[in-house]
């Protein structure tokens, strides 16, 4: 995938910006000036949101009536165009070619894309959910039907929680309607955790490989998928006089987590910063080549403020990976001109091109 051009109108403090690109684009300037934004506003073709906040609302210039954004990519030799446009009194709306989907979620896995940012800590710090919409997003992004039944699996589990909720109310349950939202948890369930299961097989072993290389030490890293065991349904029907305690569905996916370990010690706790850093950048390399490897298209790789992470040695062999060519178009950005002129170098710099903002 290959963004020849993006035009941005009222995107947060954008007013209107026009990019040619090339393979390898840098972002350059204080702090403040936008270079995040650009990113994200790369990220919004491809979710239809953005990477940094939940409401779309506020990704509207102040004081403007909508924003809009409109890419023209290169896929496989044909050219592409996507937009999207929000208005602050109305619906969202992303088009193809001038059409708009009938949903979304049609448009998710069109323009494949990973972000590398320095919030991704919070997949180590932060709550489960975090970490199940990391992975959620990754197979959804090559996997519609994941997808369709991961919206049909949350859908039950929120009838179900609904009417847990109205037990704690009227001390009465509708054991039928009960039993047929369970059947859905269930059903959809076990696609999910049968998908979730599958995609940790293929995932542990490049997520090693990255660590591995950027660090350049035989330290292992791992990932377990922590999940239920046995049969939804019936897990379900031994947890219903809990469940209508708390008044929500304690047992399914919604619940999975993923545990992160260095040399069998937790990362949160037992690794170093730089330790926790490549780890992450890792995770997301491996995001990348499972994207590529099952879509068959190089997603398109977003590097914001990539140098503030690492050291000189680990940035090198960053930009070696670039160099091989398994990325086919980068974004990167950072405040100083000259570490990005000397990081990029003679090899890489007829494939460059650095916008000064
Ligand atoms: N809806 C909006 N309308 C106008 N300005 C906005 C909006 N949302 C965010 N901003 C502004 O965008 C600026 C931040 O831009 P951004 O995060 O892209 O900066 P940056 O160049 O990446 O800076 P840094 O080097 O610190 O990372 C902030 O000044 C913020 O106030
Ligand atoms: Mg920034």
């Amino acid at each position: 995938m290959f963004l020849k051009k993006l035009k941005i109108s009222n995107f947060k403090n954008i007013e209107e910006k026009e990019f040619s690109f090339s393979q390898i684009n840098c972002f350059v300037g204080n702090n403040g000036v936008g270079k995040t934004n650009i990113l994200d506003a790369i990220y919004y073709l491809s979710f239809c949101k953005s990477f940094f906040n939940n409401n779309d609302f506020h990704s509207i210039r102040y004081e403007q009536d909508f924003f809009a954004l409109h890419g023209f990519y290169d896929f496989k030799g044909v050219e592409e165009v996507y937009s999207c446009v929000l208005k602050r009194d109305g619906k969202k709306q992303m088009k193809y070619s001038q059409k708009s989907y009938n949903r979304l979620s049609e448009h998710i896995g069109k323009v494949p894309c990973v972000m590398i940012a320095p919030n991704d800590h919070v997949l180590i710090t932060g709550g489960s959910e975090v970490r199940r919409k990391f992975i959620d997003l990754i197979i959804s992004q090559q996997d519609k039907v994941y997808l369709q039944n991961l919206i049909r699996y949350n859908k039950a589990v929120e009838q179900r929680n609904k009417l847990l909720k109205s037990f704690q109310l009227y001390h009465y349950i509708d054991e039928v309607n009960l039993l047929i939202w369970e059947e859905q948890i269930a059903l959809y369930g076990a696609c999910v955790q049968e998908k979730r299961k599958e995609f940790f097989k293929g995932f542990k072993q490049p997520m090693n490989d990255f660590y591995q290389f950027i660090s350049q030490n035989k330290e292992d890293v791992e990932i377990e998928y922590q999940t239920f065991e046995g049969d939804l349904l019936c897990l379900l029907k031994e947890n219903r006089e809990k469940d209508k305690v708390v008044g929500y569905t304690t047992v399914g996916v919604h619940k999975d987590d993923l545990i992160f370990s260095l040399k069998q010690m937790p990362i949160k706790t037992h690794a170093s910063q730089g330790q926790q850093k490549t780890f992450l950048l890792s995770l997301k390399l491996a995001q990348f080549d499972f994207l590529q490897k099952n879509m068959g298209v190089k997603p398109i790789l977003l590097l914001d403020d990539i140098f503030d992470k690492f050291d000189f040695e680990r940035v090198s062999r960053i930009l070696a990976l670039l160099e091989d060519g398994r990325f086919s178009q980068v974004f990167i950005t950072d405040t100083h001109l000259e570490r990005v002129e000397k990081m990029i170098g003679e090899e890489l710099k007829d494939k460059t091109k650095i916008f000064k903002l």
